[in-house]
C-alpha cells in the first residue's frame, strides 16, 4: 500500500485516524478498470435494443449528447470525490461534506447509490447468466446453419427455465466474488488489463462480418439518420438513464474507483478516455447488430433478447462462425463480469471499512444476498411473467427504478455536490487542471448545465 504522500496531507480522507486504503498499481490499470466497469452489457446488450425500442438515429444522438454534457461532467465529479475522500463512497461523502462543513445528510447520496448498484447487479447478473449460456450454446454448435425460428426458440427455451437462468445466475455470481474477494490489485486489476482489449477486437471482426451482410447501409442508416419527430420523451428519459447505467455512475462506483487512484493522475484525462471507449464500444455493438437484424428480417424492437436472437444467426452463416461465436460470449460474459465486480465493490469496500468484516467474507455475504434478490428477475420471465406492478413486469420494474430514477437523481446530487457544496478551492486543488478554460468550462456545467438538463427530463416525463 502507497502511504499518502504529503498532497494528500491536508485532505479529509487523510485525517488522523483513518487510513486510506490500496491503490491502483498505475493510471492505466484505473482506466482500465473504469472501462471495464463502464464496458459491459450496458454497451453490448442494453443500448442495441433501447435503441431498436426507440426507433434509432434521434436517440442515438440524445444518448450521445448525454454522455457529453452530462455522463462526462459526473464522471470527473465522481472520481474527484472518491479520490479526495479516499473511503467508500458513503464515507466519502460524510467526511468531505464535515470538511466543507456541510450537512451530514449528503451521506445520503453515497447510501442511494450503493442501494441501486445492489439492486442492479441482482438483474445485470441475470443477463450476464444468459451470456454464459450462450458460451456453451455457440461452442457446441447449436447455432450452425439454425434460422431465426431455431434461434429464437433456444432463447425462448432459457427464458422459460427458472432452473436454467438461476443456475447460469449462480455461476456468474460466485465469479464475481471470486474476484472482488481477492481485492483490488491481484483480483481486479489483473483481470481486465487482459480482457478489454480482446474484447475490443472482436468486435471489430463482428462489424467486418456485418458489412459482408447487405443490410450495412441500412444498419447504419437506423443508427444515425436522426428523425425527431419519432422521439418520445420517454426516449430522452431512456437515454439519460442509459448514459448514467453504461458509464456506472450515480451510483458511487466511480467514487469508489476513484478512492484507489493515486494522487497527481490527470481525473479529466481519464474521465475523457473512458467515457471515449465506452461509446466507441456502444457503437459497434450497434454496427455489428443491426445489419444482422435487417437482413434477416427481424425486429429491432425486440426487447431484451435482440442480440441473443440476432448475433447467433450470423454465427451459424459466417465461416468460423463457432470459434468466433464462442470467442465473443466470452468475452461478453467478460465483459459483464468486471462490471459486475465493480457492482459489487462499494458494498463489500462499506463492510470492511465500517462493520469490519474481512474481505473474503463481506464478498462471499455480499454476493450470496445479490443472489438471493437476482431469483426475482430470474422468474420474472417465466413463473411471475403475470406479475405487474405499475404496469411493468419485475424485471423492467427492478430496470427503470434503478437506471432511469435513482441514478440519474443519485448521480445529479453528485453533481451539486461537487458544483455547489464542496469549495472551488477544494475541486481545483484534485483536479489539478489549474485555472484555466478547462476547468471553468467543467465547474460551469457541473453547477448550472448538468443539474438543469436531469431535472428538465425528470420534470417533463412527470407532466
Ligand atoms: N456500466 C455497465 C455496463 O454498461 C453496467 C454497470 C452499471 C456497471 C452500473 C456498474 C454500475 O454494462
Amino acid at each position: 500500500m502507497s502511504s499518502p504522500s504529503s498532497a494528500s496531507g491536508s485532505r479529509p480522507g487523510a485525517e488522523p485516524g483513518t487510513v486510506r486504503h490500496e491503490r491502483w498499481g498505475s493510471r492505466l490499470a484505473f482506466v482500465l478498470a473504469a472501462a471495464g466497469s463502464a464496458v459491459g452489457l450496458g454497451n453490448i446488450w442494453k443500448f442495441p435494443y433501447i435503441t431498436g425500442e426507440n426507433g434509432g438515429g434521434a436517440f442515438v444522438i440524445v444518448y450521445l449528447a448525454c454522455i457529453a454534457l452530462i455522463g462526462l461532467p459526473i464522471l470527473m465529479a465522481e472520481v474527484l470525490i472518491g479520490r479526495r475522500g479516499g473511503h467508500s463512497p458513503a464515507r466519502s461523502m460524510a467526511l468531505l461534506a464535515r470538511g466543507e462543513g456541510r450537512s451530514g445528510a449528503w451521506v445520503l447520496v453515497g447510501w442511494s447509490g450503493m442501494i441501486a448498484s445492489f439492486v442492479i447487479l441482482s438483474f445485470y447478473s441475470i443477463i450476464a447468466g444468459w451470456a454464459v449460456s450462450y458460451v456453451v450454446h455457440a461452442a457446441s454448435g447449436d447455432f450452425t446453419g439454425a434460422g431465426p425460428e431455431r434461434i429464437g426458440s433456444l432463447f425462448t427455451g432459457l427464458l422459460g427455465s427458472p432452473l436454467q437462468l438461476v443456475a447460469w445466475h449462480t455461476v456468474f455470481m460466485v465469479m464475481t466474488a471470486a474476484v472482488v474477494a481477492r481485492g483490488v490489485r491481484r483480483g481486479l486489476e489483473r483481470a481486465v488489463t487482459v480482457l478489454m482489449p480482446g474484447l475490443f477486437l472482436l468486435l471489430l471482426v463482428l462489424v467486418g462480418y456485418a458489412m459482408t451482410t447487405g443490410a450495412f447501409g441500412r444498419g447504419v442508416a437506423f443508427l444515425f439518420a436522426a428523425d425527431f419527430s419519432q422521439l418520445s420523451t420517454m426516449a430522452v428519459l431512456s437515454a439519460l438513464g442509459h448514459a448514467f447505467f453504461t458509464l456506472s455512475l450515480g451510483m458511487g462506483i466511480m467514487m469508489a474507483y476513484g478512492s484507489y487512484l493515486p494522487p497527481r493522475t490527470s481525473i479529466a484525462g481519464t474521465a475523457v478516455t473512458v467515457a471515449v471507449m465506452d461509446t466507441v464500444v456502444a457503437l459497434l455493438a450497434g454496427l455489428a447488430i443491426f445489419p444482422v437484424v435487417f437482413a434477416n428480417n427481424l425486429e429491432p424492437a425486440a426487447g431484451p433478447g435482440l442480440i441473443f436472437q440476432t448475433l447467433p444467426l450470423a454465427f451459424g452463416q459466417m465461416p468460423g462462425g463457432v470459434l468466433i461465436g464462442s470467442a465473443f460470449f466470452v468475452l461478453l460474459t467478460f465483459a459483464a463480469w468486471t462490471s459486475s465486480i465493480s457492482l459489487l465493490e462499494p458494498t463489500v469496500e462499506w463492510l470492511q471499512e465500517r462493520r469490519g468484516v474481512r474481505r473474503g467474507v463481506a464478498a462471499v455475504g455480499a454476493a450470496a444476498a445479490v443472489w438471493a434478490l437476482g431469483i426475482v428477475s430470474a422468474l420474472s420471465f417465466n413463473v411471475w411473467s403475470d406479475v405487474s406492478l405499475f404496469g411493468k413486469g419485475l424485471f423492467d420494474l427492478l430496470d427503470f427504478v434503478t437506471a432511469n430514477i435513482m441514478l440519474p437523481l443519485t448521480g445529479l446530487l453528485a453533481a451539486v455536490f461537487a458544483g455547489w457544496a464542496m469549495s472551488r478551492a477544494s475541486t481545483r486543488e484534485e483536479l489539478e487542471m489549474g485555472d484555466g478554460t478547462a476547468y471553468r468550462l467543467w465547474r460551469f456545467v457541473i453547477r448550472y448545465v448538468t443539474p438543469l438538463a436531469v431535472a428538465a427530463v425528470f420534470v417533463h416525463n412527470l407532466l
